[in-house]
């Protein structure tokens, strides 16, 4: 491993700019980034990693009918006045919090032509310094958000990494995989990476989840990756292209993900962020407990 100081790593690439077809209908006119976790849209827990990881600036990857994202994050001057003159002082702190989090940028991707187009759309405002990629719909609950687990490694191997967990063997297809050498405790070297392999492909079980630290020389191998898996230009296969040039990490980061994007992650995720949350954590327990004791 190697020792000179790493480039600190200070953009974050969130892309949001998918159709959500498996939360329709209810991704129809509402970003499924702005489904409820709660008391607050997924998207902001993922902002808020992004934050607490030491991040400055996050470049939002959007489209049409995304504007919500947008909005959520922006100042509102007549919300902030109207809940300063009926002196609702915590909601009022709470909105200016959400509003001046951190530096947000936005670029629209034109078609959704897949993640890997999506990332490729912020080639020109990441410019030539590593960048950190937190997938919109991807949640991670920790102690140490996931990210900065992630840039502690990267402050070690200074090269790219993927998050991974592992997962139910019948499950295998429906993720991207690692196939990689131990290199020390939870961390692994890329050998391969695989889309969505059919099953009985592979031998192994880590999958990708949506957390991942790059480098800008993956940006002209994006610019040259032809659609993959569903018709969709994919990450994974740019990916595999780079293992080829330069060493990669998979990273087994400590915390349970949801699949916020996904019917039964979504409602995982709430009951989960529920059971941590703390003014309503004890009064659902009591009800989770009565609801499964009459079952
Ligand atoms: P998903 O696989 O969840 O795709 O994308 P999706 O289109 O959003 O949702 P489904 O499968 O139709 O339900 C993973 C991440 O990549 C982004 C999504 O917004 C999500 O954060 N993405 C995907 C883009 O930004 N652009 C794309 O063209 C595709």
């Amino acid at each position: 491993m190697k020792k000179s100081r790493p480039q600190r790593i200070r953009k974050a690439v969130i892309p949001v700019a998918g159709r959500g077809t498996r939360f329709l209908p209810a991704s129809k006119a509402i970003p499924k980034e702005m489904l409820t976790i709660v008391d607050r849209p997924t998207i902001q827990y993922i902002v808020e990693e992004a934050v607490e990881s030491g991040i400055d600036q996050i470049i939002f990857i959007s489209s049409e009918g995304k504007e919500a994202i947008e909005n959520h994050f922006d100042y509102d001057y007549e919300l902030d006045t109207v809940l300063e003159k009926k002196g609702r002082e915590k909601l009022h702190d709470e909105v200016k919090r959400i509003s001046s989090l951190i530096d947000i940028v936005s670029v629209r991707q034109k078609k959704p032509l897949g993640l890997g187009h999506a990332i490729l759309s912020a080639r020109n405002v990441v410019g030539d310094e590593p960048f950190l990629v937190l997938l919109g719909d991807d949640l991670v609950l920790s102690e140490t958000p996931c990210c900065r687990q992630m840039l502690d490694l990267y402050n070690e191997v200074q090269e790219p990494i993927v998050a991974v967990q592992s997962v139910p063997e019948d499950q295998t297809s429906r993720y991207g995989i690692v196939e990689g050498e131990p290199s020390s405790a939870r961390v692994y070297k890329v050998e391969r990476l695989i889309e969505k392999p059919a099953p009985g492909t592979t031998d192994s079980n880590l999958a990708i989840i949506g957390r991942y630290i790059l480098h800008p020389d993956i940006f002209a191998i994006l610019a040259k990756t032809t659609p993959g898996q569903g018709g969709e230009i994919q990450l994974t296969d740019a990916l595999l292209a780079l293992t080829k040039k330069r060493a990669m990490y998979a990273f087994e980061f400590s915390g349970t993900r949801y699949d916020a994007g996904d019917k039964m992650g979504y409602l995982q995720a709430v009951v989960a962020y529920a059971l941590h949350h703390p003014q309503l954590k004890d009064d659902f327990r009591r009800h989770i407990k009565e609801v499964a004791a009459s079952l």
